[in-house]
């Protein structure tokens, strides 16, 4: 079911700052604009790697849960892991069957690159926040 690494997402308070790291530090050369996720009250911003990416996230406000995660680590740090499949209804299906828990409703949202995700809970993948993405 797992498919090809799209992103790892890497919590910050400050874009602007995590830019000039991957930029100056790391030779990042391909870096999008920022743009809000309303809904998920965060800031999103990708680098392009050769063979990846990262999602840059910076919580809008003290509401986003990404702002929690920065209480416990106020410089930032690595959040999550995605991975593409190539359906998103059978692989939540085939997770929930094997006993794992599906943040929020349940149900696929649209993410950051417009196709459906979900997320799975870190205490059923031991102990990193995995996204599964529908393959662009
Ligand atoms: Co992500």
């Amino acid at each position: 079911m797992i498919g090809r690494l799209n992103h790892v997402g890497v919590a910050t308070p400050s874009i602007e700052q995590s830019v000039a790291l991957y930029r100056d530090m790391l030779g990042a050369t391909k870096i999008h604009d920022k743009f809000s996720m309303e809904e998920q009250g965060v800031w999103v911003c990708f680098v392009d790697l050769p063979n990846s990416q990262i999602e840059l996230i910076e919580p809008i406000d003290d509401t986003s849960p990404v702002a929690g995660f920065l209480k416990q680590n106020p410089a930032g740090g690595q959040h999550h892991i995605c991975f593409e499949v190539d359906d998103i209804i059978a692989a939540r299906d085939e997770m929930v069957a094997k006993g794992a828990r599906v943040l929020g409703t349940g149900e696929p949202r649209i993410g950051a690159h417009g196709t459906p995700i979900i997320f799975i809970h870190p205490k059923d993948m031991g102990g990193v926040l995995v996204e599964l993405m529908q393959s662009p």
